[in-house]
């Protein structure tokens, strides 16, 4: 599925613009910064589809990427920090829960963490919103180029722990470098299995 060409559907800044619910959905949400858009793009193999930057705050839409037809990838603006003023990122937030609440056509949330911090109290929100909406998730740790072997062992460590209670949380984190591909293949394969026929 990977292998196909992935094209850039539409970016909405109001749930009016959605697109009709007619493919399954996936969607990439954590902290701003965490690496989202750089994983769609380490995922479809396009260095430039979805639009990355050093500065926390650079996905203002929310952006829907069409693979073959049969899935869509859902590129989203951070919570948290981001460099832009308070306003615009509480009304991204709002704009986000509200689309992961009312979208039926979305069969899973990919939960971004960065390996180099683990959970963090925002991201227990994050997990909130997606429990209340019944979105199932799993976590996908990120950077892990970033991170020494037995940092990340213990990282790993305090995430499964973290996400023991948690109701929706699927499998175990996937550990992954966009900027080395690691564990890359392995998400493709997790993510396809969602893919319509
Ligand atoms: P917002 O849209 O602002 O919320 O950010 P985002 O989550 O989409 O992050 P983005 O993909 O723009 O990446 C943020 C920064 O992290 C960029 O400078 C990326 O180059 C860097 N980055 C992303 N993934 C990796 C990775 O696997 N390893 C390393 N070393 N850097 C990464
Ligand atoms: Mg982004």
């Amino acid at each position: 599925l990977f292998a196909q060409a992935c094209t850039f559907m539409l970016g909405v800044v109001n749930l009016r613009g959605l697109p009709p619910m007619d493919q399954p959905e996936i969607v990439f949400a954590g902290r701003s910064n965490v690496g989202k858009s750089s994983l769609v793009n380490a995922l479809t193999g396009r260095n430039t589809l979805a639009r990355t930057s050093n500065t926390p705050g650079r996905t203002q839409e929310i952006n829907f990427f069409d693979l073959a037809g049969r899935l869509r990838l859902v590129d989203v603006p951070g919570y948290g920090f981001a460099q832009a003023p308070k306003a615009k990122v509480e009304a991204w937030t709002d704009l986000v829960f509200a689309y992961l609440r009312g979208r039926a056509s979305l069969r899973l949330a990919c939960l971004l963490i960065d390996a180099r911090h683990g959970l963090k109290t925002v991201d227990d929100g994050a997990m909130e919103q997606l429990g209340r909406a019944a979105v199932p998730f799993m976590v996908v740790l990120t950077k892990a180029d970033l991170v020494r072997p037995l940092e990340l062992e213990r990282i790993v460590g305090a995430v499964r722990g973290g996400l023991r209670n948690r109701i929706g949380a699927l499998a175990e984190p996937v550990l992954t470098s966009s900027r080395k591909g690691q564990g890359i293949a392995e998400l493709r394969a997790i993510l396809a299995t969602y893919a319509a026929a």
